[in-house]
């Protein structure tokens, strides 16, 4: 499989079976996108939580690809009503598609749509493809239960933010891959505006100090 960061919280993955789920989508008004909603396409796209930086372009990529929304049931409900398919999921639950497997998880969050609507949980998720395992927290604080998550699974790739402010920090986000204990850890959600500036450098610094592995990942980067 193929990892593509596509800046801030924003990922896409590729299949070797061809099928590309995006998650957290924002690219248009993403200052470090490298690529636009127009020229991405999508089987299926999950999203952490409503937030503007994360539904982000979701619906025109869905609209355009016909792609599967797979998000939490009140988020569902949300794009449901503007005609686009969903496939529904709770904290906890788990579900096999055609590309892998999806689990959310929980996240310290809120979760809002840009436009007031009622968006359910904010989640993290775990998505297997290939018989690889991605951990993408979205945004959230740190918590214990991560270690929980790092003994049920072998996260192979554990996309942490760092940007504190919205989300943990470095510190945080150091003793989450602690907990963890993923192959490679990928820092995402910082340095998109000012407000959220942290030094990659740093963070990398510290996860390999753990004897744990970090890899700094440009928008448009690819593993
Ligand atoms: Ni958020
Ligand atoms: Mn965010």
């Amino acid at each position: 499989m193929k990892l593509r960061y596509l800046g801030h919280s924003a990922f896409e993955l590729r299949s070797d079976s061809g099928h590309t789920v995006l998650i957290d989508p924002w690219l248009d008004d993403n200052p470090q996108a490298t690529v636009k909603s127009d020229s991405i396409n999508a089987d299926y796209i999950v999203i952490t939580h409503a937030h503007f930086d994360h539904l982000g372009d979701a619906e025109k990529i869905a609209r355009r690809c016909n792609a599967e929304i797979i998000c939490v049931v009140e988020l569902c409900s949300y794009f449901e009503n503007k005609g686009l398919k969903t496939h529904p999921l709770q904290i906890g639950g788990s579900k096999s598609f055609p590309f892998g497997r999806v689990k959310l998880t929980i996240a310290w969050h809120g979760s809002q749509t840009p436009d007031g609507a009622y968006a359910g949980l904010a989640a993290g998720v775990l998505l297997w493809m290939d018989g690889v395992c991605v951990y993408h927290t979205g945004d959230t604080g740190l918590f214990q239960d991560m270690k929980l998550i790092g003994e049920l699974q072998k996260v192979d790739y554990m996309l942490a933010p760092i940007g504190d402010i919205y989300t943990m920090g470095i510190d945080d986000a150091v003793k989450a891959a602690e907990l963890v204990h993923p192959g490679i850890t990928i820092p995402m959600h910082y340095n998109t505006w000012p407000i959220i500036a942290a030094d990659p450098e740093v963070f990398a610094a510290r996860i390999k100090a753990l004897g744990l592995k970090c890899l700094i990942l440009k928008p448009g980067d690819e593993v």
